[in-house]
């Protein structure tokens, strides 16, 4: 039976790195002693007031159809939060509430772009930018950012990748896989850049709650840019919720009619129980966030003291999320066998970065998803790890030498 072009533009390419996670998965069901740092589902649970608004709901049978953009109190709420946080004058018009922000990511970009389109993003990126971009038909163009200099983005490379089909620039600010926080100047350049070619910008700021030292500036408070933005975010990361699977975008009225009439016809609305969570967590935000600031921050400083100083690997401080990434390449070892290797050997599972890009090539993706205690034994297991490696290689380079 035939299918559709569409099911070859949506088939991933960097799957294959994820096979490590699923293994490690599946070694933890067979009740193996591993420790799981290849995802960015941290082990926090939901915070229990969240929790119980959604089964106050679900007993008062909050369980029908509901309005297509999400109920006008929980659009208010974010639309209230959006304001705080970023500074930029929105309202509940301009809110649509998604399943997750995968989904807002996924539906926003149907509405912008069709073939012959070119987006330009930076890489690494997120892995499933690919295949959202394609769907539409529109080509997505890898901008490599500048490994050599923190991966920051590098904005001559990107304003020479823009061509008269160029329609959008995504960027994820804070950044998975790099942890990188793009500084108001950088912004400000990409506003510009926008503005002259009449680019939209989609901006994923799933990790905006979770800076540490850096403040986080959404580029559409920049003057002339929140008719061209659109914010992408969501509760997954900072309230622990991706299982909850909700998110919003922030856009221009229009572009919200537009992405409805796409819900109505891919989701039918969001479960009403799950809104009243998000309304809760919302309300919680205050009080949940900076406790979850907190930890992650208490953890990347765990995870850098431990493997800053080991011989071999270069880590980078994440400047904002749950990830670090780790410059593997004196191992001698390529990533791929790395991670294989180290979770073969002492049963920690990582990600091969490049899987988020080229320009990854060489770096480990950590995740601080699990405990201070586990954390620290998995970094001594990395450590201990790489001497094995390092010693061998020194070996080999004193048999060569003789
Ligand atoms: C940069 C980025 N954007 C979007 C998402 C998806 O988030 P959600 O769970 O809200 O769909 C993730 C999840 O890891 C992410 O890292």
């Amino acid at each position: 039976m035939k299918f559709s072009s569409l099911v070859n533009r949506i088939a991933g390419e960097g799957v294959d790195a994820w096979h490590i996670h699923s293994a490690a998965l599946a070694a933890a069901e067979r009740g193996e002693d591993v420790i799981v740092l290849s995802v960015g589902d941290p082990d926090f649970a939901t915070p229990e007031p969240i929790t119980e608004a959604a089964v106050r709901a679900l007993r008062a049978g909050d369980t029908h159809y509901t309005v297509i953009p999400g109920r006008e109190a929980l659009r208010i709420a974010i639309a209230r939060q959006h304001v705080e946080r970023c500074g930029q004058l929105v309202g509940a018009e301009n809110v649509i509430v998604t399943s997750g922000a995968q989904n807002a990511l996924y539906s926003v970009t149907q509405c912008l772009l069709e073939t012959g389109d070119e987006v330009l993003v930076p890489e690494p990126m997120y892995l499933t930018y690919e295949a959202s971009i394609r769907a539409s038909g529109a080509t997505l163009v890898p901008v490599p950012v500048d490994a050599d200099n923190n991966f920051r983005i590098n904005l001559s490379a990107l304003q020479a990748a823009i061509t008269p089909r160029t329609r959008a620039i995504y960027l994820a600010t804070p950044c998975n896989p790099t942890g990188v926080v793009m500084r108001l100047e950088e912004l400000q350049t990409i506003a510009k850049l926008a503005q002259a070619h009449d680019l939209w910008v989609v901006s994923d700021e799933v990790y905006a709650e979770l800076t540490f030292e850096q403040a986080h500036v959404s580029i559409a408070t920049l003057p002339g840019m929140a008719e061209r933005t659109v914010t992408i975010s969501s509760l997954s990361k900072s309230h622990a919720m991706a299982g909850w699977r909700l998110g919003w975008a922030v856009a221009p009225v229009p572009l919200i009619d537009h992405i409805a009439n796409l819900l109505l016809c891919m989701l039918y609305g969001i479960p009403g129980f799950v809104q009243e969570a998000a309304l809760e967590a919302i309300a919680q935000r205050g009080v949940v966030v900076p406790a979850m600031r907190a930890e992650y921050r208490k953890r990347r400083d765990i995870a850098f003291k431990l493997l800053g100083d080991v011989p071999g690997l270069h880590c980078r401080l994440a400047e904002a999320g749950m990830f670090m990434l780790i410059d593997i390449r004196d191992t001698g070892m390529s990533a791929n066998d790395f991670t294989w290797g180290l979770f073969r050997q002492t049963g920690v599972s990582v990600l091969d970065a490049q899987a988020f890009g080229p320009t990854a090539r060489g770096f480990l993706r950590l995740g601080f998803v699990v405990g201070e205690e586990r954390l620290t034994e998995a970094c001594q297991r990395i450590a201990t790890f790489v001497d094995t490696v390092m010693q061998a290689r020194e070996n080999l380079a004193v048999r060569v030498e003789a």
